[in-house]
């Protein structure tokens, strides 16, 4: 995949795969690979469950816009893969930035699944203590804003984190 000028957005629900296909894919491209969650957490030193905790969602959701802009801006230095958190569609603003600043994929992922893949999980502050109707409701909820950001998606559902960046290659 030649990337020549716009960088490549994974989104996706929680669990869906988009740290695991983006780091895969960056290393099959020899493209740098940058996760916006980590890029914050490393900018506040401090885990985001911790930051939720501290300073609430909103802060989080601040400092999330602040950063796709700098990348949408080209902040990255050069085309990227750009993993993003789960609620980075839920801005209109950061929707427009991923509809214009790049090209961005879906990685879409059946509820029961991503149930199944946090069920031990404990830094995603957003699923915390919700019962799978809960996820449910909410993977429901965010699915339009994804498909509208999205050039096109990949179901993760039952493919292997190599199938899924390879169709995507
Ligand atoms: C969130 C998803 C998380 C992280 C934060 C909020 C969300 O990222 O950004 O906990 O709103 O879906 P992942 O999608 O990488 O888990």
């Amino acid at each position: 995949m030649k990337l020549q000028q716009e960088s490549l957005y994974l989104i996706g629900f929680m669990g869906a795969g988009k740290t695991s296909v983006g780091n895969l894919l960056g290393d099959m491209c020899g493209l740098a690979v940058i996760d916006t969650d980590q890029v914050i957490e490393k900018q506040e030193n401090m885990p985001i469950r911790d930051l939720f905790e501290r300073h609430g969602e909103a802060y989080f959701r601040e400092l999330e816009t602040d950063v796709l802009q700098k990348l949408a801006n080209g902040g990255a230095g050069a085309p990227a893969i750009i993993t993003t958190g789960g609620g980075i569609i839920l801005k209109e603003k950061n929707r427009q930035l991923l509809k214009e600043s790049g090209r961005t994929i879906f990685l879409q992922c059946n509820p029961k699944v991503v149930v199944e893949r946090l069920q031990q999980d404990t830094t995603r502050p957003l699923i915390k203590n919700k019962t799978i109707e809960e996820i449910n409701h909410m993977y429901q909820m965010r699915l339009p804003l994804y498909l509208e950001c999205a050039i096109t998606s990949i179901d993760t559902s039952a493919q292997s984190i190599k199938e899924v960046a390879e169709s995507i290659k």
